[in-house]
């Protein structure tokens, strides 16, 4: 297929996927899929919409983004209360459920979680939400909306409930398992890099769009200095190179107090067979997870892309993470880019980790999957760090296949070559993420929405 066809039906998914709520278009559908792999992907998820908010930024359809910004504001306020809890309203809905076009009586419907596979906490749709609001301020210049008592407020009720103070020993925040893009038991409790890298955004977001009003003036300075120690933490503790593996390889354990190197207590014998001779020199990455006693050494690809759309990783680590990319294209993002996270686990480890989870077998779906919602990220991390080479790759590789494939959600295998078993078709924003790759690479007026995703 050419690729002016490829857009055409990437366009036309996006057309078709728009949800309408008392007449205005409000998000759009994860799937258009009429066999659709769960009941919920026929709603708005808050995570999925954002690369479709991306393209109606670039197309000026700002109105649809607005709305959208509005009425998940708006849901918060649907959240149950579990006996012996107060309310946190600081979290914003995983999806949302819209009634009829044609029944204008009917509400809009939020689920926290409550109704989710898992019944996990969408903890990232606030980070999401408050991001998606800078990038919109960003390209439209509406300040005001931003500024308006109903936004300021909902930023406040966020910030104060994800900068509350509970058992953390880091800056970076602790959340339980599933609670981001990677929505099941995937190890992914603790501290997520995916997680840690939305916060940094979210932080920055605050720092630009809540007015220092006296009442907003202790808020801004946490803001500040938390964005400033999770950056230094996770550029320290997160990074791995081959010097900073050595310096692992050869820690010793048990330190006790202050002057130590090993903060963790990492056991050398912790670092898996695969990372020998893994990691050549100027190459690194983020490791995806840190905790006591624990370095998980799968690399998460959104998390890395983020960290470096973001200025979570320094541009030295952006470029190497990018460098890494390139020496190990087949693993990390093989015949369809890119994977979610490299290696699976597999055998004993994968029932531990997954829960014996079949729809995360080894090589698949969350758990080494190949994901082209992630292309956009991709691209963009790519254009930040001049390696548009990579980039081009990437989109000639999706742009070959996708439209062929029906827009599949996800890719199995080790190198990404088949359908994914259990993929929706139709899957909206495999569409979008490569739409907005397209115009990263292609056209020179995307400017404005790329530089609204980077800090
Ligand atoms: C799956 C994905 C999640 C996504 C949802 C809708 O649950 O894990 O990240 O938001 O599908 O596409």
């Amino acid at each position: 297929m050419s690729t002016p066809e490829v857009l055409k039906s990437a366009y036309q998914l996006l057309e078709d996927a728009l949800l309408y709520y008392r007449g205005e278009p409000v998000g759009t559908a994860a799937a258009m899929d009429r066999e659709l792999a769960a009941p919920n992907y026929n709603e708005c998820f808050v995570r999925d919409f954002v690369p479709s908010a991306l393209v109606f930024l670039y197309e000026g359809k700002v109105d649809v983004v607005r709305n959208f910004l509005r009425l998940v504001a708006e849901l918060r306020h649907q959240q149950s209360v579990m006996a012996g809890h107060d309310r946190a309203f600081g979290l914003m809905p995983a999806s949302f459920s819209l009634p009829a076009r044609d029944d204008p009586s009917g509400t809009a419907r939020a689920d926290f979680g409550e109704r989710a596979i898992g019944r996990v906490a969408p903890v990232d749709s606030a980070m999401w939400w408050m991001i998606l609001l800078r990038n919109y301020v960003v390209v439209t210049g509406d300040v005001a909306l931003a500024h308006s008592a109903e936004f300021q407020e909902s930023m406040r009720l966020s910030l104060d409930l994800y900068l509350k103070e509970s058992f953390e020993t880091s800056p970076a925040m602790l959340v339980p398992d599933g609670s981001f893009m990677i929505d099941r038991r995937m190890g992914v409790s603790g501290h997520p890099l995916e997680i840690q890298a939305l916060l940094y955004g979210m932080l920055n977001t605050a720092k630009e769009l809540l007015l220092p009003t006296p009442d907003n003036e202790a808020l801004l300075v946490k803001c500040k200095k938390r964005a400033q120690t999770l950056r230094s933490y996770v550029r320290i503790y997160y990074w791995l190179d081959n010097r900073r593996l050595n310096a692992i390889h050869r820690f010793r354990s048990e330190e006790f107090g202050d002057d130590i190197a090993n903060h963790f207590n990492i056991y050398p014998e912790t670092i898996p067979d695969w990372m020998d001779g893994w990691l050549p020199e100027k190459c690194g990455y983020l490791v995806g997870n840190l905790g006591p006693g624990r370095i998980d050494f799968r690399v998460f690809a959104l998390g890395n892309l983020l960290s470096i759309l973001f200025g979570l990783a320094s541009d030295e680590q952006a470029t190497e993470i990018m460098n890494l990319y390139e020496t190990h294209w087949s693993d990390l993002a093989g015949v369809m880019p890119v994977k979610l996270v490299y290696p699976a686990v597999s055998g004993v480890q994968w029932s531990y980790t997954t829960g014996s989870d079949p729809k995360n077998a080894p090589w698949s779906y969350h758990n080494g999957g190949n994901w082209p919602c992630l292309l956009w990220a991709f691209v963009g991390a790519a254009v930040r760090t001049d390696r548009h080479d990579l980039g081009r790759k990437a989109l000639d590789l999706a742009m070959n296949k996708l439209l062929d494939d029906g827009w599949p959600e996800y890719y199995d295998g080790k190198s990404g070559s088949l359908i994914g078993r259990r993929a929706n078709l139709g899957q909206v924003w495999s569409a979008t993420a490569l739409i907005l790759a397209y115009h990263f690479l292609e056209s020179p007026d995307s400017l404005a929405v790329y530089e609204a995703i980077n800090f």
